[in-house]
């Protein structure tokens, strides 16, 4: 089959679409849309707290605080101790990450406590997420450490001591890949290796 025109070669369009848009892409890195963001807006996105805490604002708190606002603005949803529900379980489970049924709570289980701020300060209460001020988030956080047997009821949590603070979890994840280990080519991720082979099935009658 012999075609003159692109018209007549209409099987072809796709293909020369596709060819021309790969070729917009590569010359243009840009779409000439929208514009960058201002320092301003970058700031109230760059909000991540990490392990050092050194994101954490100025503030302060107790758990004898955090008790009327778990009350007000938390139980409803994660049940009048932290422990019912509906959603999430977030007091217990002390020892049993190691376990056939562990109880994966922010008192069991997360290594960092101001992972917990960071996550109660952009996420809680669902519905009503940024809401919080900073010293609620405080109070929030001492609550949950208290109700989990990680402080006591009048400890104030803030950006030092939260830092401070041991999890019990805290040595409980697989510590960073060290480069020596990735160069060795026989390593294998733990969720590569083989599987133990399963028990065997009982003998028939
Ligand atoms: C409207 C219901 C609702 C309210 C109110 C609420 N939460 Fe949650 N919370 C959730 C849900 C749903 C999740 C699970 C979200 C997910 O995994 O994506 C969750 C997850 C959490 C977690 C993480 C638990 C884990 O181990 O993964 C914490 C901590 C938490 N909430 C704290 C709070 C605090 C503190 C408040 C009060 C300021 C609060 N929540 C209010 C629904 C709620």
């Amino acid at each position: 089959m012999r075609c003159t025109s692109i018209s007549k070669c209409s099987f072809l369009l796709p293909a020369i679409v596709l060819l021309a848009s790969g070729m917009a892409l590569a010359q243009s890195p840009t779409y000439k849309i929208g514009r960058p963001p201002t320092p301003e807006e970058y700031k109230t996105w760059d909000n991540v707290v990490g392990a050092d805490g050194k994101e954490l604002p100025p503030g302060s708190g107790t758990a004898v605080e955090g008790a009327k606002i778990y009350a007000a603005k938390c139980s409803f949803c994660h049940g009048k101790t932290g422990v019912e529900g509906p959603y999430p379980r977030l007091i217990g489970g002390k020892g049993t990450v190691n376990t056939p049924t562990p109880i994966l709570t922010t008192g069991s289980f997360w290594p960092y406590a101001t992972t917990i701020w960071d996550y109660i300060n952009r996420s809680m209460p669902r519905d009503g997420e940024g809401t919080l001020t900073p010293n609620e988030v405080y109070s929030l956080t001492a609550w949950l450490l208290y109700k989990n047997d990680i402080i006591k009821e009048t400890d104030v949590m803030d950006q030092k001591t939260m830092v401070e603070l041991q999890m019990p979890n805290r040595n409980g994840f697989y510590p960073e890949i060290p480069e020596s280990t990735t160069k060795n080519s026989n390593w294998k991720p733990h969720w590569n290796q083989a599987k133990p082979a399963p028990p065997a099935a009982p003998a028939a009658k």
